[in-house]
């Protein structure tokens, strides 16, 4: 679920419309607010701890390829723990 909430929040600024911009600014005061980690958080899903074209970019590459290899590979975990302990039976 955590990961369908990031797929849509990553998604949503996609547009990089007035809409988008706004989450981001959220999204961004949120992570550079953050105790001890937050500028670094923010470097990392933002591209740096202020918005710039670099953030687009940045949340492209989480929406369309690092959330899908985390996903597909959650997927692949998943059916080989249902081949090894197989399909469970109803009592
Ligand atoms: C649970 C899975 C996903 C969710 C919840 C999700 C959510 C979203 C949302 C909310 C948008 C914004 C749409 C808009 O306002 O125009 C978006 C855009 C987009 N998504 Fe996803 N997405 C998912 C999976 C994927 C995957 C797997 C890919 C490709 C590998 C992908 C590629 C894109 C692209 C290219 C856009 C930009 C489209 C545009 O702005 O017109 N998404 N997504």
């Amino acid at each position: 679920m955590a990961l369908t909430i990031v797929f849509g929040y990553s998604g949503y600024l996609l547009p990089w419309d007035s809409l988008a911009y706004g989450a981001a600014v959220i999204g961004i005061n949120l992570a550079n607010s953050s105790p001890l980690v937050g500028k670094q958080i923010a470097t990392l899903l933002f591209g740096g701890s202020a918005l710039t074209p670099r953030t687009v970019t940045r949340m492209y590459f989480i929406h369309v390829f690092i959330l899908p290899v985390i996903v597909t590979g959650l997927i692949i975990v998943h059916l080989f723990i249902v081949w090894v302990q197989g399909i469970a039976e109803p009592h």
